[in-house]
């Protein structure tokens, strides 16, 4: 065998939230890979700054929990589904603390109903349960369940390698099992392909945001999971419900800033340039509305009056208050200039969730048997057709939860996969053109932010769609003939996600949460069902 060639009991591609937990969720006896295309921090994890949704106060129940996800997801979330989740809450934020993360505790309160700890609240949500520590919660889980995994015996990272493709029965020839047997992939640092061979391999590979040409997320949200999975022969689901984050810092030096929505759980108010506050014309529940709304106002008011921002106002709230609340927000905003104790910060929407995904059943499993997806990467039927806020996190822990238990339990029947061919560059060359990646990059997230955004026509979607056919067929091209490199196998994942999401978008026929389209403005009852498109190289699981 090749010295390219590793072998692990568990492949797991992404390191944040859901891979990481999955990771120590396994018993020590699996030798146990976890591939990061970057730093093993780096992932939207990282940034997650509102917190983490669960019943933990005496005055919350978990109908209350379920109730909220079922309206913020307008009709479309699998029910059984958003019980199941809501009701592993409480004992995934219990995990979360025996790992050692330090969320708030409440000052005012002390241990209280909510056990010590401070909980806000989001829009959507009716009562206050989203545990966090300080404004940024992603930071305190990644960077604890970093040291833990570090220090595990049985698991081994593979920082700066980026998975290219899954490996499937139709690299060897004659295999008859239809199965995922591992992942090709691409050690950044030496610039070669290596072969990573498992009995079970996890996609936790995030979100695809980076599609758009604004956005929340960090620079590796490129979709990799969700188009490699496509690729490999799994249904792919809700695409279409792309979240935008109402809120992100707008400023010419403030890449990437998101400005959460805790924020106006905690009284903030969102303003028109001459301070009028224009929430309560589109919801009862104003700046408390869920996202889709929230997000399709600002749009309306920026178009509407020409303006390039709205702003957000805390700085009625004591300056105290503010900074021991958002200390991360208050800080970075002081850097470019603005005291949000004093002054309006200045926002815009931006893609900042894929609410569609890998579909996968309750024990993360996805259609190709061997082959998991957890965390933003997977579709479980949560979030239907808009994520309510903070349920993310908690979806990535109970699906990791799941996936492990699955794993253990079959991990006595499935053997190790067999010798497959080492990844075949023969046929390729050094890259020649460069631009052809980069122009077709900015291309394509500038074309799906103006026509597949907030507001959608089918005039629209149909220009989108023929861009990215022509995109696509010079980026395959280049592909096939050319040595592969980190952002080449982004755009081309990129691209994938986007025909997907183009693809779903043009066969929702109606407004629906985050789908919203002049030519159908209204929901309608009859088109009460997840989108769900299926590839050529779909089998059915056997007896299903
Ligand atoms: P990520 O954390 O994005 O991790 C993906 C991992 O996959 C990374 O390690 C990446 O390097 C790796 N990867 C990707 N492609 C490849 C490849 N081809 N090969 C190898 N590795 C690969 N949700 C909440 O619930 N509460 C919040 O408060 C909250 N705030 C947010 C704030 C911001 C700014 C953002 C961007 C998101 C926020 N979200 C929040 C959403 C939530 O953070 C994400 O949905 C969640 O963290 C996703 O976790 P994940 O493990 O699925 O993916
Ligand atoms: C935020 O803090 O506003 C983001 C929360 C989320 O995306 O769930």
């Amino acid at each position: 065998m090749s010295d390219a060639c590793h072998r692990h009991d568990v492949l797991i591609l992404g390191s944040g939230a859901a891979g990481l937990s999955l990771a120590l969720r396994l018993p020590e006896t699996l030798s146990v890979a976890v591939v990061s295309k970057r730093e093993l921090r780096e992932g939207s994890t990282l940034y997650a700054q509102g917190g983490i949704s669960a019943v933990l106060d005496a005055g919350d129940s978990i109908e209350s929990h379920v109730q909220d996800t079922l309206k913020a997801g307008a009709g479309l979330c699998d029910r059984a589904v958003v019980r199941h989740v809501v009701e592993r809450g409480p004992d995934n934020i219990r995990w979360l603390l025996d790992q050692g993360v330090e969320f708030t505790r409440d000052t005012e309160h002390g241990a209280g109903a909510t056990g010590g700890y401070h909980l806000t609240r989001e829009g959507g949500h009716t009562h206050r349960r989203v545990i966090h520590a300080a404004d940024a919660t992603g930071r305190a889980i990644a960077t604890t369940l970093e040291g833990q995994v570090r220090d595990r015996a049985n698991v081994t990272l593979y920082e700066q390698h980026i998975a290219v493709d899954l490996i499937t029965a139709r690299h060897l020839p004659g295999y008859g099992e239809h199965r995922c047997l591992g992942a090709y992939i691409l050690d950044l640092g030496s610039g070669r392909v290596e072969t990573f061979l498992a009995r079970f391999v996890v996609l936790a590979t995030g979100g695809a945001n980076k599609v758009y040409l604004y956005t929340s997320n960090p620079d590796v949200s490129t979709g990799d999971g969700i188009a490699m999975a496509w690729r490999a022969g799994c249904r792919v689901a809700n695409m279409e419900f792309m979240q935008f984050h109402p809120t992100c810092l707008y400023h010419p030096q403030a890449r990437s800033f998101l400005v959460t929505e805790a924020l106006r759980g905690e009284g903030a108010r969102l303003l028109l340039p001459d301070g009028e506050r224009f929430m309560p014309r589109f919801d009862p529940r104003a700046e408390l509305a869920p996202r889709d709304i929230v997000a399709r106002a600002i749009d309306h008011e920026m178009k509407r009056l020409g303006s390039e921002c709205v702003y957000l106002d805390i700085s009625h709230r004591p300056a105290d208050f503010v900074i021991e609340h958002f200390p991360t927000i208050h800080a970075r905003c002081l850097e470019l200039g603005i005291d949000i104790t004093r002054e309006p910060i200045p926002v815009v929407p931006a893609a900042h969730y894929t609410c569609g995904g890998v579909m996968v059943d309750r024990q993360a499993r996805t259609d190709l048997p061997g082959l998991y997806a957890s965390g933003e990467t997977a579709y479980t039927g949560l979030h239907g057709a808009n994520r309510m806020a903070s349920n993310s996190l908690l979806e990535c822990l109970v699906y990791s939860e799941a996936a492990a238990a699955d794993i253990v339990r079959l991990s006595s029947e499935v053997p190790p996969p067999p010798e497959v061919p080492n990844w075949d560059e023969s046929r390729v060359t050094e890259p020649d053109e460069e631009v052809v990646v980069t122009h077709n990059w900015d291309e394509l997230r500038r074309f799906m932010w103006d026509y597949v955004g907030i507001v959608r026509t089918n005039k629209r979607l149909r220009r989108a769609k023929r861009r990215a056919d022509l995109l696509a067929q010079e980026v395959i091209e280049y592909y096939s003939n050319f040595r592969v490199g980190n952002d080449l196998i982004e755009l081309r994942n990129l691209l994938e996600v986007a025909d997907l999401i183009i693809q779903s978008a043009l066969r929702r026929r109606e407004s629906r949460g985050l789908h919203y389209t002049l030519d159908h403005p209204l929901k309608d009852a009859g088109q009460r069902t997840p989108t769900i498109l299926i590839p050529d190289a779909y089998q059915p699981r056997k007896g299903e």
